[in-house]
Order: structure tokens, then C-alpha cells, then sequence
């Protein structure tokens, strides 16, 4: 393993929320103290229910947020307080995939003049060259022959291909590190599948870093190395996607999970429903551990009082619970 393209240690992104007396304020614990490291051309997903902070944290580590605390190195230099200025490269070596393909492109314009405006805002000032770097990256995505979708606008075009588009954008520059949030829970069944190989085969082929962020634990073992499972603002477990998938040890992941076997031999794992209960409430989350009010193995007078660490239970598979401290 080379050095880390990414190390994020410790951060967190808190949303500030009402003042209620005097100087006294109100924090959101979106992101609440999470570690992760990612290495050039590697794929890592980050999993979780809705509403435990996954786009703060890929929006943090984007640096399209402010982070409260904690580091974010990239590629050797740390980004948590640069200004917006000195940013500007950052954003060059880094792209946004989002949920919404439509919401995410201007509805005015051609596929050409949106892939083209990135290149124009950094500087590639040659028209023939900003025209080879289109070709390419729609080439790159699949959208082929390239002329029968240059011209289009991104409502003549089905979901899958809007995002095909929107993954074009977000490489056109061939930045380092691209963060896919939800890139396929917008899109109809039948598309899903085909834009996550399209993900995989841009790590594999075109040794693209990607932090994949999901609701569903199934879709991560199309093409990332590494999973961490996210429960209320904090990573509570960490492994290889394989070790993660046949050996979950939180019970938050063993509720994610339901490991049956599948008559489809390259589909193992199937999803179950989350564990009865709701999240908490992040702007005041329980004492101890933070799964404790929904945990069926709840330890009485621990769990609920002491928070328990991190710790590596297995060569390199770490978790955040009592069971294993
Ligand atoms: N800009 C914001 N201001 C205040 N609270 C926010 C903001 N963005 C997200 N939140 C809150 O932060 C928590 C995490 O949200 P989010 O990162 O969107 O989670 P996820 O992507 O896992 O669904 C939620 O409680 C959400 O309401
Ligand atoms: S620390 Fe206790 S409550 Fe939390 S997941 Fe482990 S057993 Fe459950
Ligand atoms: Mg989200």
C-alpha cells in the first residue's frame, strides 16, 4: 500500500443550529470525530441511514464545508483551513457525483457547453483541446457515439444517461478523488447496476480514487476495497468490503445485514431492514454508546454510560463497541 492520497483524522462538522439564551448556542453533530484514510486508485464506501451525516462528511471532506475540528490531508498537504482561494487546485484534483442527475445540470444548456465550462473556468483556453477532453470523457462514460449526445440538452436524455453526463463533469478533469453520494438511488432498478460498473470499471481502468456513500451495504461490493459503516455521526466499524460482509461484528452492521446465500453466486449478500428504532436526534445523542436505545445486545450500565473506543479487533477490521473492548 503507498502513502494515503486522503487521511481525514478526527473531524468534525457541526451545524449551528439556534441561539436560545444570550451567547449560548445550539449545535448539529453532523460529523462527530471520524478518521478514514483512502490511497491513490483505491474505492472505499461509506455506510449508513439516512440522516447520520455521510453527505456533511463527503461535503467536509470536500471542502465545500467548513470543518468544525480535526484534519484532512491530500496528497500530502492539509487542506482542513485553507481559504477558498487557495482552494482552487484542490478543486481541480477532486468532483462531486450526486444523488439528483437532473437537479445537478443547468437545464439550458448541451451536454457540450456543460462539460466544456469546467475546462473553460480552469484555464484550457485552446478550443480543439477543450473539444478532445469532451470526446474523451464521454467516451470514458460510455456515452457513445459521442455525437449522438454532444448537442443534447439533459432533458432529452433517460436518468442513467443524465448521470453518465454528470460523472463526465465530475472527471473531466481527471481529478484524483471523486466523492459519488447516493449516485444511484435516483435511478430506476434497471440502470443502478450498469452505473456502478460504470464507477468500477473508472477505478479499475482509469485508476480513479472514489468514496462511495450509501444507504445500501449490498451495492458496496461492486468495487470498494474498504467499508466503513457510519451510525449517528461516527464510523463504528471498519474492514476490507470482504471481511465487512462475511464477518460484520457491530450490531449496527449485523442489522444492515442479512448474509443469505444467494441463488446468484456473484450476489451473495441481500439487504435486510435497518433495526427497529429510530436514530437519534444528533443535536443531543445518547450517553454512552449511541446505539445503545436500539442495540439487542445492550450491556445495562455500560453501554449506556461509558462510550466505548475504537479498536482494531482483527487485523485491520476495527470496531466501536463493548462486546470486543
Ligand atoms: N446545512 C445544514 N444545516 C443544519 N443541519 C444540517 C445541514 N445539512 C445537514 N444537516 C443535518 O445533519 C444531519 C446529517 O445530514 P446528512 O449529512 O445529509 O446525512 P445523510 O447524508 O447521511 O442522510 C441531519 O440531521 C441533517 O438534518
Ligand atoms: S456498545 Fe453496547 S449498545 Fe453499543 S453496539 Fe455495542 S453492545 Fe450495543
Ligand atoms: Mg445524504
Amino acid at each position: 500500500m503507498g502513502a494515503p492520497l486522503l487521511l481525514v483524522e478526527n473531524l468534525r462538522k457541526y451545524f449551528e443550529i439556534k441561539r436560545v439564551f444570550l451567547g449560548k448556542k445550539t449545535y448539529l453533530r453532523a460529523v462527530d470525530g471520524v478518521s478514514l484514510s483512502l490511497v491513490r486508485g483505491e474505492a472505499i464506501s461509506i455506510v449508513g441511514e439516512s440522516g447520520c451525516g455521510k453527505t456533511t462528511l463527503g461535503k467536509t471532506i470536500l471542502r465545500l464545508y467548513k470543518p468544525t475540528d480535526g484534519r484532512i490531508i491530500f496528497d500530502g498537504r492539509d487542506i482542513t483551513h485553507l481559504g477558498w482561494k487557495d482552494l482552487k487546485w484542490y478543486r481541480r484534483e477532486t468532483g462531486l457525483v450526486q444523488q439528483d442527475p437532473f437537479g445537478a445540470l443547468p437545464p439550458f444548456m448541451t451536454v457540450k457547453r456543460i462539460l466544456e465550462e469546467p475546462l473553460v473556468i480552469n484555464g484550457v483556453k485552446n478550443r480543439r483541446e477543450r473539444e478532445e477532453k469532451i470526446y474523451k470523457a464521454l467516451e470514458r462514460v460510455k456515452l457513445t457515439p459521442v455525437e449522438d449526445f454532444i448537442n443534447k440538452y439533459p432533458h432529452m436524455l433517460s436518468g442513467g444517461q443524465q448521470q453518465r453526463v454528470v460523472i463526465a463533469r465530475a472527471t473531466i478533469l481527471e481529478p484524483k478523488m471523486i466523492v459519488a453520494d447516493e449516485p444511484i438511488s435516483m435511478l430506476d432498478a434497471s440502470v443502478r447496476i450498469e452505473i456502478l460498473k460504470l464507477l468500477q470499471e473508472l477505478q479499475q481502468k482509469y485508476n480513479q480514487s472514489i468514496i462511495y456513500i450509501t444507504h445500501d451495504l449490498s451495492t458496496t461490493k461492486y468495487f470498494s476495497e474498504r467499508i466503513y459503516i457510519m451510525y449517528a455521526a461516527q464510523i463504528v466499524e471498519s474492514a476490507s468490503t470482504s471481511d465487512l460482509l462475511q464477518n460484520p461484528m457491530h450490531p449496527y452492521t449485523r442489522a444492515l445485514l442479512n448474509v443469505i446465500p444467494d441463488p446468484d453466486p456473484g450476489n451473495r449478500f441481500i439487504i435486510r431492514n435497518v433495526p427497529a428504532g429510530e436514530p437519534p436526534n444528533l443535536m443531543n445523542p445518547p450517553p454512552g454508546c449511541r446505539f445503545h436505545p436500539r442495540c439487542p445486545n445492550f450491556i445495562k450500565g455500560v453501554c449506556d454510560t461509558r462510550e466505548p473506543s475504537i479498536i482494531e479487533v482483527a487485523k485491520g477490521h476495527y470496531v466501536k463497541c463493548w462486546l470486543y473492548g
